[in-house]
Formats: C-alpha cells, structure tokens, sequence
C-alpha cells in the first residue's frame, strides 16, 4: 500500500512520521511523535517541496518514487534550512544528480555551510516565478520564522501554501494527515505547543508573514509539520495569529516546585483559592515532573501565571530557573504574574522571581508577593489564598 497521499492531481504528501526521536532539536519531547512534511510536485518538471531528517531518507525516497517512479526530479525547493527538512539533501542529490536545488541567496549559504553544497543551486528573489509546465510556483521570502533564511512557496496552480514551519504543530500523522480526518481538538495542544517552544520568539516576524500572504488565494496550507490544512485554512492562520498578538483565554497556570512539601502547601492554598474564587481553568504543574515545554504552552494560553518556588543554594529551585530562563527567551507580553516562595537560612529564591518579573517580558505583577521561613504559617497560607483571590479577580475580569 502506498504511504504517500494525494493532495490534488499533482501533489502528494511524501513526508515521514518520526518515532524514533526522543527530544526535537534534542531539546523538546516528543511523547506523540513529530512528522516532517515533504511535498512532491508532478508536473512536466518534477519538484519535491522540502525534505525530511537524514535519518528518514529511505523513507522519504520510497514515498518520493511511489508517485514519480523513475522520472528525475528537477528541483528540491528548500523554504527553511533546519537540519529536520534539509537533512536529505545530499541523499537526493545523490539519487538525482542533475536535481537543482532552489533557495534564496540565505539558503545558497547555509548550504554551502552545513552541506558543502555549492553546485546545482538555483537562487530566488523575494516574488520570483517558478514555472514546472502546468504549476507555476511563486516564492516569498518571510525571514525568522523560523529562521533567517525562510521562505514560502505558494503553488498558484492549485492554491497550495507550502508555508515551511508556520502553520506546524508536534505530533506525527499517524491517522490522517488532513485538518477534516483528524480530531483538531486532539492535536491543538500540541501545535500550541510547537508554536509556543519553537515560533513564539519571532512572533513579529509571524505577523508580518500572515500579512505579506494575506492577498494570496490559498486553497490548501501544507506545513513541514502537522496536518495538512485543506477544509479550513483560515482557521490554523486565524489561530498563529491570534497566539501572536498573545491574545490569552481565561485561566490560570500554577507552577510550583517543592523539595520537602512547604512550598506545595502554599500552591494548595493558592490553588484552593483560584478555585473557590470561580476560576474554572487551572493548570497546576509541578516544575520537577513536568518538562518547561508543556507549562510553556500552557503559559501562553491563558492570562494568568503564579510561580512558587524555595531557595536553594541561595538561588533558585534550579527547574523553576529552568523555566524562567525559557521564559525569559520568548518576551511574553500581556500577563498577570503571581509569586510565593520560602527560604531556610538566607533568601534568593523569591528574589530571583522578582527579578524575572521585571526584566523576563512585560508580566503585570499581582500583590501580594509571599516568602516564608522554612514551613509556612497561618499568615503565609491566608497570603497565598489572597494572592489566589486578586489573581481570580484579574483573569476572570
Ligand atoms: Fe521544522 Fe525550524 O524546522
């Protein structure tokens, strides 16, 4: 049975789910699985839009030949360099040594760089055409997302936005690889976690993106990543855009770490308060069980955010740190912060998360801010249930 699938006439998904690999970018889990989307155009010239990791060049040729047979490829258009779509390149040059490969003069270098490329290299201008017989291909350059060298390519035959990272998500395509086959609901988390891990530093670059495209007629968005957006292409732009305006919805993440129980006695009365002051979504999160990238997500979603962690070595629970330095990187913008904390000997812990409220985005601070000696008393409890009420009274506002 084929593996790879039609889009329309012409073009066919040829990507590859990836189960083998634990950590995207050997930073991010990947619990369900990644895909990398590569698109094959087979017209009079044929074009194969993107690769796929090295290590799934096999895969990627088979599904390649299943629908090209033994007609050469003239062109492997590159939109983005990153080692997970461009790792094949060499493969196919090998396969298909007369294939040109199609970047713009960002790419040409990258290729040089991480490849040795430096022959058969085809360079494109921001709105350049690209003519395969019956398709006519027109390139955009959208530089920083996600990297400096990106670029789309819109297929003004059938209507087809090969949008690179935008529009992506984790989780591989195990079931359908189309937005009407699979369950949307089930998939969100993890596009919204992708966005927010790996798109949401170059939000701007994002707008920008969506609106040098927006004149465009797309028809069908075909990400590397995640489902094939054909039945409602408006909704996954909708969504990256709303996500980079850091529009929030109502809720609150409560990310706590403890090391012998005090701290979490003051997330649970924090937590007790959200929840008796009415607000009906809270994510609480031990920082320790739960890698950043999850609260991340969960962090860009909604409006409010209350961090709780001891001192340690005069510093910082270190996965609470880790958090914030990730944090810190991404700039959020629009939020409502809350901070508790405790300290044996000496303080650290709550003065490094003042110090990231400050500096770490534009995080409005929600009173009071709490720090109590080795256990927390009655005091420090019916402070951390105030800070739960005002914060409450802010999202649900
Ligand atoms: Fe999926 Fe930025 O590479």
């Amino acid at each position: 049975m084929a593996l790879s699938v039609p889009i329309t006439e012409d073009v066919h998904w040829v990507g590859v789910n990836d189960h083998q690999t634990h950590l995207f970018e050997g930073v991010w889990p990947l619990p369900r699985g990644v895909s990398y989307n590569s698109y094959v155009i087979a017209d009079e010239k044929v074009a194969v839009v993107d690769g796929v990791k090295d290590a799934n060049a096999a895969d990627h040729l088979d599904r390649i030949r299943e629908v090209i047979g033994d007609r050469p490829i003239a062109y492997l258009i590159v939109n983005h360099m990153e080692p997970d779509h461009s790792g094949t390149v060499r493969t196919l040059r090998e396969a298909f040594p007369q294939m040109q490969v199609v970047g713009n003069r960002k790419t040409a270098g990258f290729l040089e760089q991480f490849y040795g490329l430096d022959a058969g290299v085809k360079t494109v201008a921001d709105g350049e055409e690209l003519d395969l017989g019956r398709h006519k291909l027109r390139f955009f350059l959208t530089p920083m997302v996600h990297w400096p060298e990106t670029m789309v390519t819109f297929d003004e035959t059938d209507g087809i936005l090969f949008s690179a990272d935008a529009f992506g998500g984790f989780a591989a395509l195990d079931d359908g690889i189309f937005d009407d086959q699979v369950d949307l609901a089930h998939y969100e988390d993890e596009i919204l976690r992708y966005f927010s891990n790996i798109v949401g530093k170059y939000t701007k670059p994002v707008l920008n993106a969506i609106d040098k495209l927006k004149s465009l007629e797309i028809k069908t968005i075909a990400p590397t990543h995640g489902p094939v957006w054909r039945s409602n292409p408006g909704q996954i732009i909708q969504k990256y855009a709303r996500w980079s305006r850091q529009e929030t919805e109502p809720g609150v993440v409560l990310a706590f770490g403890s090391m012998y129980g005090n701290t979490a006695k003051m997330a649970e009365a924090v937590g007790r308060a959200l929840a008796d002051a009415g607000v009906s979504t809270i994510r609480a999160y031990d920082v320790s069980r739960t890698h950043p990238s999850f609260i991340i997500r969960d962090a860009w979603r909604y409006g409010g955010l209350i961090i709780g962690a001891p001192t340690y070595n005069s510093g910082l629970f270190p996965p609470m740190d880790t958090l914030l330095r990730d944090l810190e990187i991404l700039r959020m913008e629009g939020r409502h912060l809350g901070i508790f904390g405790s300290y044996g000997w000496s303080g650290g812990g709550v003065k490094r998360m003042r110090e990231f409220a400050d500096t770490g985005g534009k995080w409005e601070l929600v009173e009071p801010v709490i720090e109590a000696n080795c256990a927390p008393g009655d005091h420090d409890l019916e402070q951390c249930a105030e800070l739960g009420r005002r914060m409450a009274e802010t999202v649900n506002a």
